[in-house]
This record gives structure tokens, sequence and C-alpha cells, in this order.
């Protein structure tokens, strides 16, 4: 896979060197480069910014060095313009972008993915259709944001751009730029790529994989600090096992994330699911689970006689 990241704090990118990110770029298996936005200005100051047309608050991105940044970035793209930062990878002057390798998707047409708070949310699904993508370009913007129309050219609302433009965000809250969401996201995406996790297994079972939290987990010593762990782990009956862990997902669940309960498909549940979830006061209403009865512990003790 191919990813492009453009953004005017190239350093704030740099812990995609590290870890798992990091191998796998070394392993060819992500060709991951980073842009600095400020090699896009024509003009002496490397402005990036400006007033906002209407008034308001902080500034706004002036449209003319994504337009160039995002124009280099294309097969047909134009070079000419220098780009040069010693601490990431770039795109050499003259250089064109070839987003197909061999094993790659079909799906070479790159997708401009532009991390903003007023996006569609960013989940475990999306990051499943992005991960099958050959060609990924994220636009981190600062300051209040990018000039609307740089999504409307790239999205092709002028024949001129071939960018499928897609707003995401990490979650209802506000952060001061794309970046950290762009960490966030790489590292969730690239992890999903063949080849990236050694075991994967590791990928079926984990928080989201099927709509349920991940199952609390334990290693040795298994009596800590007079704290055992759940003895049917010690039992070695792995069908029990795997039903101790079910429940506790669903009850996990239930308690941290009831809009995940309420997104289940009913049909889908076992018997044990079923009678789990009803323990805790769901049940099928108009084949959707809802909450019929308070869980325990909403009353309070106080409500206990
Ligand atoms: Cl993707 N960007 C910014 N700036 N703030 C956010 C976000 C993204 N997701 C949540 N808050």
């Amino acid at each position: 896979m191919r990813i492009d990241v453009i953004t005017i704090f190239p350093e704030y990118l740099a812990p995609l060197e590290l870890s798992l990110i990091g191998k796998a770029r070394q392993d060819g298996i992500l060709d991951l480069r980073v842009h600095n936005l400020r090699d896009f200005t024509t003009d002496r100051h490397r402005t990036v910014d400006d007033t906002p047309y209407g008034g308001g608050a902080g500034m706004v991105m002036k449209p003319e060095p994504w337009a160039l940044a995002l124009q280099s970035l294309l097969p047909s793209g134009d070079h000419r313009i220098p780009v040069s930062d010693p601490v990431v990878d770039q795109v050499s002057p003259g250089e064109r972008v070839e987003p197909r390798r061999a094993g790659d998707p079909a799906r070479v047409e790159p997708t401009l993915i532009v991390p903003s708070p007023a996006g569609e949310v960013f989940d475990q699904a999306l990051a499943y259709e992005l991960a099958e993508e050959g060609h990924l370009v994220f636009a981190c913007g600062r300051y209040e944001g990018i000039d609307e129309r740089v999504l409307e050219w790239a999205a092709g609302a002028n024949a001129d751009g071939p960018y499928t433009v897609r707003p995401v965000s990490l979650g209802d809250y506000v952060l001061n730029g794309g970046e950290v969401a762009v960490l966030a996201m790489v590292e969730a995406i690239g992890r999903l790529l063949p080849g990236v996790v050694g075991n994967p297994e590791s990928l079926v079972e984990e928080s989201h994989a099927d709509g349920l939290l991940e199952y609390p987990v334990y290693t040795k010593p298994s009596s800590w600090r007079g704290r055992d762990i759940p003895e049917i782990l010690l039992s070695g009956n792995h069908g029990k096992i795997a039903g101790f862990r079910r429940d506790q997902q669903l009850r996990r669940t239930v308690d941290r994330r009831p809009d995940l309960i309420a997104a289940l498909d009913p049909a889908r549940l076992t018997k044990a699911e079923r009678a789990t979830l009803a323990d805790l006061g769901y049940a099928v209403v108009g084949g959707r689970l809802s909450l019929i009865q308070p869980p325990p512990g909403v009353l309070g003790r106080s409500a206990e006689p």
C-alpha cells in the first residue's frame, strides 16, 4: 500500500518509523511518505494560511499549496517544485508516484482522507475498508481547516480531481490538527495489511472484530496481591473457557458500550449469548436488542431493602 501524508509538521509523523508500522515500511509492505505542505508554497514566507472570508476566529489554509501538493502525488503530477525534508521520506523532484505494486489491490486511484472533527467517524469497519485500497493520501489541516474548494476540486467537481475524498473524524472531540489522527488511522489501517501483524489470529479475537469489546486477559502469577484469576481459565476445558470469555465480552460491552449492544443482530446470537443478555436486562423488541429491565446496580444499593 502507498500512503502519502501532507502536513506542515512532518516531524509529528516520526513515530511512524517505529514498531510494527516502521517494520512494515522496512519490509516494503507499506510505502509511506510524508510531505511538507510549505514545500508547495511559492512566496518568500512559505505562507499556508489566511484570514477567513465572512469573518470569524482563526485562520484558514490557503487552497493553492494544497492543490500543488495533491497534484504532485498523481501519476500525471507536476514534480518541478522541489521538496526537501531531512526528517522523513520525500518524493524526489521529478520522481513519478507509482502506486501499483505487485500484489496490490486493483483500486489504485487515490483516496484523499481529510482528518476533521466534521468527518464521518473512523471505526474498525472503515479501517478494514481503507486497508483494501492501493493509495491513501492524508491531508492534515491545521487552524480552522482547509479552504473547502480544495476538497471539491480534488473530488473532481471541476473534472480535474481524481481523488475520492473522505473527511474522517476520530470521534466527538477536537484536536489541534490532523497529525495525531493520522498516526491513529495509519496504525489501525497498516496493521491490517497482510504480513504486518505476525499472528493474523490476533486480528480475529480483538475488540470490535465482531462488534463486541475484548474479554479481560490475565497472565502469571495466577494469584497476585490477593487477586486470583477466574478459576475456569485453569480448567483446560477450551469449550468452557470460550463460553466464559464470550460472556465476559457481553458483560463488558453492556457496561461500557451499550451502543454496540443495540447495533448487534439478534438473529446471529447463540442461545448462551441471549441468556447472558437476558440476565443483563436485554430482550429482542422489534428485531433489535433493547434494555427492558434496568441493569443490576443502576437502581443502587439504596433501592434494596
Ligand atoms: Cl480527524 N481532526 C481534528 N482536528 N480533530 C479531531 C479529529 C480529527 N477527530 C476528532 N477530533
